[in-house]
């Protein structure tokens, strides 16, 4: 046997990975034809919109190139599934909400059906690729479900592909990612169906950036990855606290560190804390992963991580109230930024939820400002993590610009680091502040002097003079 030249493509999930992903693999590879595919009537009608579903830079024009060429955009699932010799699925894999693993486990409950209906409609043999985020062996469980559901002479090869792009630059990360890993058996068609698949990337990633491995190796190196990236977050968020206490400076101690070429230098950011789909999602997953196999002593160094960035979300607004005279009860606060990070419109796991939550049972006032957030979705993102202490209905309101949600406020807190904070007209805010005017710097974004010199007085994350 020889590895096929895959033809046509369809991603089952037109999410954060599935859309821009398998839409940059049509814009690279014009002779595949791409056809992404989801149950949800409304964000396919916004992929085949001007608007569409997700805010990324870059994203609009690889659609727009691609669309109605080689690219489409449809509910018909089987359809897609039929014609294709390579399936995507990646679809969503939340923590699970109930029964065993509760909180920790992934709900596995979407790549199943997924998986289900590929053997049910599937009349010809395909590549079948976990590109979702996976628990270790997840290709186990989705062979089974096909082996079991196949039609007589379909065959199922099964990958692992995991994503490793980060939103907000999505689209250089798939133009040029670090690196493309695919998994799979090390039997002669398993190797097949891996190449087959590197055929595919190598129409524009360089040869020795596509990694093959073992499909376990590939399904535990994503979990992997991100653990390692946020534990370096709540490394040097753990170290912010201490330059807090001692009057160091977490930018100067970062930098300083990450000079070393052993460490280096990215990721060192400290913050309010991590957010997104995927880190703590992960790190809950290889807790779990480690319970299940009996490692606790593992389980317990993994969870330190996430709890580590419960404490630096939780610290950051109680020194808002702390430095606010130990009171906030009725007092306005402003919160720049909803997205768990820039350039994004994303706010799953956004700390901005958490802090926002925290001021409400405070019973403070808050104004909310995001550039790309809407405003449905912050209400949505209040009402499914609201306690009911307080209404947040009357104590939140959501501003269109961030002058707007700043008037009156005897408090603003940076909670994303977007760009057009750092080009605001602070004077003019500050003239519209009672005194003293409080700024939190919880993406230490601002130019601090330059804040003080105006009359406001600046906390940061990681730095100890107020
Ligand atoms: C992450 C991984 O980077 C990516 O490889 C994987 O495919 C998905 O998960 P993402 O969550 O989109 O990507 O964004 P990332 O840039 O990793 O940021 C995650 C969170 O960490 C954000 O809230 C960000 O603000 C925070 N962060 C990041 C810091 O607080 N400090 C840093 O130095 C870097
Ligand atoms: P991610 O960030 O992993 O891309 P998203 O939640 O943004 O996650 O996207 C996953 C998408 O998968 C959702 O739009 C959801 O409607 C879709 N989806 C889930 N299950 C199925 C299924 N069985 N068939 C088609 N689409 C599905």
């Amino acid at each position: 046997m020889a590895p096929i030249t895959v033809k046509k493509i369809c991603c089952i999930g037109a999410g954060y990975v599935g859309g821009p992903t398998c839409a940059v693999i049509a814009l690279k590879c014009p002779n595949i034809q791409v056809t992404i595919v989801d149950l949800n009537q409304a964000r396919i009608d916004a992929w085949n919109s001007d608007n569409l579903p997700i805010y990324e830079p870059g994203l609009d024009e690889v659609v727009k190139t691609a669309r109605g060429k080689n690219l489409f955009f449809s509910t018909d699932v089987d359809k897609a599934i039929a014609e294709a010799d390579l399936i995507f699925v990646s679809v969503n894999t939340p923590t699970k909400k109930s029964g065993v693993g509760a909180g920790y486990a992934a709900d596995l409950n979407f790549l199943q059906r997924a998986t289900r209906r590929i053997a049910e409609v599937s009349t010809s043999s395909k590549i079948v690729v976990e590109k979702s985020t996976v628990p270790c062996r997840t290709a186990d469980a989705m062979r089974t479900i096909l082996e079991a559901n196949s039609k007589p002479g379909c065959r199922f090869d099964i990958l692992s592909n995991p994503e490793f792009l980060a939103e907000g630059t999505a689209i250089s990360d798939l133009f040029a990612p670090d690196r493309v890993l695919i998994g799979s058996l090390q039997t002669e068609s398993g190797k097949d169906a891996c190449a087959a698949l590197a055929n595919v990337y190598a129409n524009w990633v360089p040869r020795d950036r596509i990694l093959t491995v073992g499909l376990w190796s590939s399904e535990l190196t994503k979990l992997a990855a991100n653990a390692m990236l946020a534990q370096r977050i709540s490394s040097v968020n753990a170290l912010s606290a201490i330059c807090e206490a001692t009057g160091a400076n977490i930018d100067e101690v970062a930098f300083a560190v990450g000079k070393d070429s052993r460490v280096g230098a990215k990721f060192l950011k400290a913050s309010v804390g991590f957010g997104g789909s995927c880190f703590q999602k992960d790190i809950l997953n290889l807790v779990y992963l480690s319970e299940s196999l009996h490692l606790p002593e593992v389980a317990k160094y993994w969870k330190a991580v996430v709890d580590m960035n419960e404490y630096q979300k939780d610290r950051f607004s109680r020194k808002v109230v702390d430095t606010l005279f130990n009171t906030i009860t009725g007092k306005k606060i402003a919160i720049l930024g909803w997205a768990f990070k820039k350039d994004t419109g994303d706010t799953r796991e956004s700390p901005s939820i958490s802090i926002c939550n925290h001021f409400l049972s405070e019973k403070a006032r808050v104004n909310v400002y995001d550039p790309q957030v809407t405003e449905e979705q912050i209400w949505l993102d209040l009402d499914e993590t609201s306690t009911n202490e307080v209404d947040h209905k009357q104590h939140v309101s959501i501003s269109k610009s961030a002058i707007e949600a700043c008037k009156d406020a005897e408090a603003i807190v940076i909670c994303t680091e977007w760009d057009e904070f750092k080009t605001l007209d602070w004077a003019k805010i500050y003239e519209a502040c009672p005194r003293p005017a409080f700024v939190f710097d919880g993406r230490l974004m601002l130019n601090r002097a330059e804040l003080q010199q105006i009359g406001f007085k600046v906390v940061t994350i990681g730095s100890g003079d107020v």
